[in-house]
């Protein structure tokens, strides 16, 4: 059993993710606690190489499914020889997405079923679930609007996928209310990131 404690941001793109995940490892690292940052796809080297290949716009009709597989061949990696070990240290891990993302994105907005998305998902990482997701919750056209980087193969996407995309966030959220803490990504970034830490800390308090 894994003694850390593992939380994941979730949400579309463009809603802030990137911003509090590094906000609330800078806190906790303050503090000496041992913080692992990451993301996902990607977070080990092995993990990295598939990020490359799933996002580049370069293979703009890859077949939905090998996309899944993508997807969770970089997160079963990322969990293996990453996540896991620092949960069994005792570290604070934070991912910048995870499961809920492939669901949201293949599952639903692919079209794959999120049922079979989450059954891969979770033999690829051993049912590994966080502790707490925190969602993000953004409209996908504000979402789009925020983005300053080129973009990837599924920000590439029209504004109905991502508006499919969201509400399925949404879904995931409502199904296990104990488990997500839900924020409008339109807020002050310094309000969210204290309700972040607020639930962070009541988890933290528990452990101790
Ligand atoms: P992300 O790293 O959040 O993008 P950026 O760094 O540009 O903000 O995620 C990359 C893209 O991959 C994003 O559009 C969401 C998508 N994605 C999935 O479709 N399924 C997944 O399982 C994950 C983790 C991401």
């Amino acid at each position: 059993m894994a003694e850390g404690l593992f939380v994941a941001f979730e949400g579309g793109d463009g809603a802030g993710k990137s911003t509090q995940a590094r906000a609330l490892a800078a806190t906790l690292e303050a503090r000496g606690l041992e913080v692992v940052l990451t993301r996902e796809p990607g977070g080990t080297p092995a993990a990295e190489a598939i990020r490359e290949v799933v996002l580049t716009p370069a293979y703009s009709g890859l077949d939905p499914r090998a996309e899944a597989l993508l997807y969770a061949a970089s997160r079963a990696e990322h969990v293996a020889s990453l996540v896991l070990p620092a949960l069994q240290r005792g570290a604070v891990v934070i991912t910048d997405r995870y499961i809920d993302s492939s669901i949201a994105y293949q599952g639903v907005g692919r079209g794959l079923g999120p049922d079979v998305v989450g059954e891969i998902n979770l033999w690829a990482t051993r049912s590994l679930l966080p502790d707490l997701t925190v969602l993000l919750d953004v409209e996908a056209g504000a979402g789009l609007a925020r983005l300053s980087t080129e973009p990837d193969r599924l920000e590439s996407e029209p504004e109905e996928f991502h508006a499919t995309v969201v509400t399925a966030f949404r879904a995931l959220a409502a199904g296990d209310p104990d488990r997500y803490l839900v924020l409008a990504a339109h807020g002050d970034v310094d309000a969210i990131s204290t309700s972040v830490l607020a639930r962070v800390d009541e988890l933290l308090a528990d452990r101790a």
